[in-house]
């Protein structure tokens, strides 16, 4: 990628961002400390999109950066990936809260909320165009795969997502954490496997024009 396509695809992100931080489409959208936008390589080949930003993430105004974002460092780490290597984002921008009367507590975001946040979930896919979706647990692989897709069966294999990039999800890290002993092992395997897949696909050769591309870009 060249060095102004980079340059471009920052630009891009870095107003698209502010666009999402002056978001109040939702009601979390005020009850928010930031908005997570993402973060990652701007030219990256593979986009991870977890469900929304938790308590860390929401006070860092960074995405996958708590608990689970620490083991999704090791999921990727075990296919030779650093963060630094793809673009982590999430299905909404804000963190979804419930208020139980002492403090705020995560919940997954409503449908609602996700249909608001969709275009700048789409916007982003746009701006860096990964040849990967690695979706992280059901809402994020329902919003790509439709409603009745069920994580337990339909992990580990490949869809057409948007634009037609290569989608494919796995179970979320917090999921994971939640798990123990051989019920965990078991689901270690199994998104082994599905990591296994992805750098599969990233390491596949370039269809012929899309290397052309790469290769017009360079210079
Ligand atoms: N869980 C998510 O889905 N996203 C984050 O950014 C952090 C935790």
């Amino acid at each position: 990628m060249s060095l102004a396509e980079r340059g471009r695809r920052a630009r891009a992100i870095e107003q698209a961002a502010a666009v999402v931080e002056a978001c109040r489409k939702c009601g979390i959208g005020s009850t928010r400390t930031h908005s997570v936008y993402g973060e990652g390589d701007p030219c990256a080949a593979i986009m991870v999109v977890g469900e929304g930003p938790g308590e860390t993430e929401d006070r860092l105004g960074r995405p996958f950066v708590g608990r689970a974002g620490e083991l999704l460092d090791k999921m990727l780490a075990a296919i030779d990936l650093a963060r630094e290597d793809v673009f982590i984002c999430n299905t909404v921008k804000c963190r979804p809260t419930l208020d139980d009367g002492q403090r705020l507590r995560n919940r997954a975001p409503d449908p609602q909320e996700m249909k608001n946040c969709r275009p700048y979930l789409d916007l982003q896919i746009d701006i860096i165009r990964p040849r990967i979706i690695l979706a992280l647990g059901a809402p994020a692989a329902k919003s790509f795969m439709g409603e009745k897709f069920s994580i337990t069966k339909g992990r580990g294999q490949w869809f057409e997502g948007p634009a037609g990039i290569a989608t494919i999800a796995t179970f979320h890290p917090a999921y994971i954490l939640r798990q123990t002993g051989g019920e965990l092992s078991a689901m270690k395997r199994l998104v082994f496997a599905d990591l296994k897949a992805v750098r599969a696909k990233l390491d596949e050769p370039l269809p012929v024009i899309e290397a052309a591309i790469v290769q017009d870009s360079l210079f």
